[in-house]
């Protein structure tokens, strides 16, 4: 069994350069479907989740090169089956746009219930409704969803509520649908923008992403044979911010846009640390005890529930008592049982914490629950006085490219070590 064994409290100090976006990558993958062709796609984040998306395409019959490390050239001419493998597409949560892509390029597919962290209940009804009213048959039996269509027609599609995947996937679906479509009360995450603006440079027709109405016109085909950057990744790029100011430290946040991160700055000013823009990279830092703060997550451009964990590990260490309210998810406070045997003060009730600050955590053994939770627990055992070991790396590393890697180049002490 792996761990990360980390040696604290360290300031972190110095510059750490943000990947590409996981949530927009895990995606743009199976959009790719859509290409009758080739297409590459570079500044792609190396993790476990990236990983199992190419192994899915490629039993669908896609060929994937992998250029280097963070970049892959994908030609998917030839689909040689409509049957995802189910215990794959069952490991992790983007397994559902493999729907939308298929649905939209061949009429039809079989694919297991997704996956990913648990964090309450996850339904996918949104994305089912936005497919039926495309004109696609759906059932759901035994965990397998089938879904099938002689041809998607675009229809207006209003969403009960705002939900990311939905919105991304009804969008994929609809780029080859015969006429447009109009996804109402749409989510607006910088992710949602990075896969329209990809799909709108393979020859998709997407307008308004980013807002609360996306229009899509659907065209005959994709052309493919373009090249396309992944956007920066606005959650790691938040991680490193909470992480300089929890550690009291001082960093440069180099390849991100600080436009996605307004919320996060805000709330960093708010606890009295420093936020200095400068465009493409962002400087955080911090020299005194944060200050209490009351957060609420909320869609974007509220503050994101990918970050609350990290933000708990400031508040956890603020001068007075801080509340968090999740809006999101039912059972995402599942971190501060591990913030607690470090010494933390806080108490969870439903979708509620509360924070009472304390001068110092202390090194424990914690476990990771959630992917969002490992990071959090990364930076709280950097923060924190003594040992920290964390288990249940699974987590971390579907999301997180080389943390440790990271971590260590501005200073932490932290080692991975097989057990
Ligand atoms: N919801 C429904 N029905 C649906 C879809 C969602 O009721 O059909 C509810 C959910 O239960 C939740 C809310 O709507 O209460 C929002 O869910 P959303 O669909 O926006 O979440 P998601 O697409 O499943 C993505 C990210 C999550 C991130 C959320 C919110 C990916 C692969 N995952 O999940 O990321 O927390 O949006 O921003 O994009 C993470 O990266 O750690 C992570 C969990």
């Amino acid at each position: 069994m792996e761990k990360l064994v980390v040696t604290g409290p360290t300031p972190l100090k110095g510059e750490v350069t943000i990947s590409g976006a996981k949530n927009a990558a895990v995606a743009i993958l199976p959009a790719t479907l859509l290409i009758d062709g080739v297409c590459t796609i570079e500044n792609i984040p190396n993790i476990s989740d990236i990983k199992i998306s190419c192994e899915i395409l490629e039993q669908l019959g896609s060929k994937i090169t992998w250029n280097n490390k963070n970049s892959i050239t994908i030609e998917n001419s030839n689909l040689t089956t409509t049957k995802a493998p189910l215990d794959l597409t069952s490991k992790f949560r983007a397994s559902y746009y493999i729907i939308g892509a298929m649905l939209g390029r061949m009429g039809e597919i079989e694919v297991g219930m997704p996956g990913g962290c648990k964090l309450g209940a996850r339904p996918i009804d949104q994305h089912i409704k936005g497919f039926e009213l495309l004109g696609a048959n759906v059932t759901v039996e035994k965990g397998t969803i089938y879904a099938k269509a002689k041809k998607l027609k675009g229809s207006p599609i209003y969403m009960d509520i705002v939900s990311v995947g939905a919105t991304i996937n009804v969008m994929i679906a609809s780029v080859l649908a015969k006429g447009t479509t109009i996804i109402d009360n749409a989510a607006k995450e910088p992710h949602i923008v990075d896969v329209a603006n990809f799909l709108n440079t393979m020859g998709a027709d997407i307008r308004g992403a980013g807002t609360d109405v996306i229009k899509i016109n659907g065209v005959e085909k994709l052309h493919g044979n373009s090249t396309y950057s992944v956007v920066p990744d606005q959650i790691e790029a938040g991680t490193f911010m909470l992480a300089a100011v929890a550690t009291r430290g001082d960093l440069i946040i180099k390849n991100c846009i600080t436009k996605h991160l307004e919320s996060i700055t805000a709330k960093i000013i708010e606890v009295g640390a420093n936020v200095e823009d400068n465009g493409d990279s962002i400087h955080v830092w911090c020299n005194k005890r944060p200050n209490k703060a009351n957060i609420k997550t909320l869609p974007y451009p509220g503050f994101p529930t990918d970050l609350q964990p990290q933000m708990g590990v400031v508040l956890s260490l603020a001068n007075g008592t801080s509340i968090i309210n999740e809006s999101i998810w039912e059972s995402r406070f599942q971190y501060t049982d591990e913030l607690n045997k470090m010494g933390a003060k806080i108490t969870a009730q439903g979708k509620t914490a509360f924070f009472e600050g304390v001068k110092k955590l202390y090194g424990a053994p914690v476990y990771s629950s959630d992917l969002r939770a490992g990071a959090a627990l990364v930076i709280a055992g950097t923060a924190a006085n003594g040992v920290t070991e964390i288990y249940n790396l699974e987590h971390i590393d579907r999301g997180y490219e080389n943390i440790e890697d990271k971590f260590r180049k501005i200073g932490a002490k932290i080692e991975r070590v097989n057990e």
